[in-house]
């Protein structure tokens, strides 16, 4: 087998390649080690930043998208007694999306099986080989049982946080990490009840962290601060509620509850790794780089990674110029950097750990959020997403 790029990984970081990649002339076979059903199953966060939607409609996959997703003007931060509402579009301009990371898989791997490049499910003992030279190749076992060899220009390693890519560019590189682990986890549930806010709110409590979110005007999806080694067990679903009630308490306002039918524990975790390239080998999205979900950055920080790839692997298959590619190695570290630290900070602004004296410093930075224009409008540039190159 043959192609110009080799893709490894199926998440939206992958597929997404593989589609601006199609749009432009070049062949693509994605290779994805987890069958098709557990792929579109797999829950994840659900916002997406203004220039992932535009991206995504314009390399046409966003039809679902505009007719399904919620467009939010913003979200409400709590703390007792107050609930406040931030207005993104007065504050910056622009506003973010409600949509299932879900849901932007499953729209994606559709277009991909209606006539686009090869995306093989269920391959197995998939290794890159040969990164240093101009031909590459990718050595998987097929769904078959059968050893394949995919011959290649470029490979891209899209294979998230567990892949097989991250090692290769690292063993092969002077390549450098950081990684931060919270002491503190998030239990989330999917229920069938509609919103009982119809933007998001994310609450600081003395019992810890909660977050109200939403899939659809019907489905809800809650987040509550947990311990990391909490077992999903030992958390009915009367437990979770009476947690997520107590959290959110507002005078005159009630959480409506309805069937949970969903429930597990999420870690939390900041990671990066540098350099994103060795040779012909390219890492984008959670393959290189992990954000805790508070501010909701994972999925734009793939999409933002896989544009500048899609216009740096054209440039340099199409034209035979290397600039992009070279480039590539730390480009998009800028924008990594950025959106860890946002992600760090709305982190450690919400949930509870330490002693008094740091829930003091918590509730004044978000008073300060809550009453100041400056403040606020920091958070909302941040969080509606911010240009390519920051
Ligand atoms: N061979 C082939 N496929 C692999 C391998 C392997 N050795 N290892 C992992 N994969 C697949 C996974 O099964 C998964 O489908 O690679 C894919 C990686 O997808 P994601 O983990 O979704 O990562 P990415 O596409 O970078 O998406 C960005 O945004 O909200 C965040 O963390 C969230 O996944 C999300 C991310
Ligand atoms: C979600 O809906 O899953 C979600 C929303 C916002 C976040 C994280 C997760 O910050």
């Amino acid at each position: 087998m043959r192609t110009q790029v080799g893709i490894i990984g199926a998440g939206p970081a992958g597929l997404l390649l593989s589609r601006l990649l199609q749009l432009q002339g070049i062949d693509t076979v994605v290779l994805e080690n987890r069958s098709r059903d557990y792929v579109e199953a797999r829950i994840r966060a659900g916002i997406l930043e203004q220039h992932t939607v535009s991206t995504l409609i314009d390399a046409g996959v966003g039809d679902r998208l505009q007719r399904e997703g919620l467009p939010h003007d913003g979200i409400f931060l709590q703390y007792p007694g107050t609930r406040h509402h931030l207005d993104f579009p007065e504050l910056c301009g622009r506003k973010v999306w409600v949509y299932g990371q879900t849901e932007v898989t499953k729209d994606l791997i559709s277009a991909q099986l209606a006539g686009g490049p090869p995306l093989l499910f269920e391959v197995s003992d998939v290794t890159p080989e040969d990164v240093d030279t101009d031909h590459p190749r990718i050595r998987f076992t097929d769904a078959d049982g059968v050893s394949q060899v995919l011959e290649c220009d470029v490979i891209a390693g899209t294979d998230g946080f567990h892949g097989v890519s991250r090692p290769v560019v690292t063993a092969g590189t002077s390549g450098l990490l950081w990684e931060r682990t919270y002491p503190y986890a998030w239990l989330g549930i999917l229920a069938d009840v509609a919103p009982s806010e119809d933007e998001l709110v994310y609450a600081w409590h003395p019992d810890g962290f909660a977050l109200l979110s939403m899939r659809s005007p019907s489905v809800s999806r809650l987040y509550l601060q947990v311990d990391p080694d909490e077992k999903i067990e030992d958390w009915s679903d009367d437990r979770i509620w009476d947690g997520l009630s107590t959290r959110f308490a507002l005078d005159g306002w009630e959480l409506e509850t309805g069937p949970v039918t969903e429930k597990s524990i999420l870690p939390m975790r900041s990671f990066v790794s540098a350099p994103m390239r060795r040779g012909r080998l390219f890492l984008a999205g959670d393959a290189a780089h992990i954000v805790p979900p508070t501010g909701a950055k994972g999925l734009n920080l793939a999409v933002a990674d896989v544009t500048l790839l899609a216009t740096a692997l054209v440039r340099l298959l199409a034209e035979k110029q290397t600039d992009l590619v070279d480039s590539y190695r730390g480009r998009p570290l800028a924008r990594v950097w950025r959106c860890t630290h946002f992600s760090w900070w709305m982190t450690s602004m919400l949930h509870r750990s330490g002693d008094d004296f740091d829930a003091e410093l918590q509730l004044s930075q978000l008073r300060r959020v809550c009453s100041s224009e400056a403040a606020a409008r920091e958070l909302a540039e941040n969080y509606t997403g911010l240009p390519l190159d920051v």
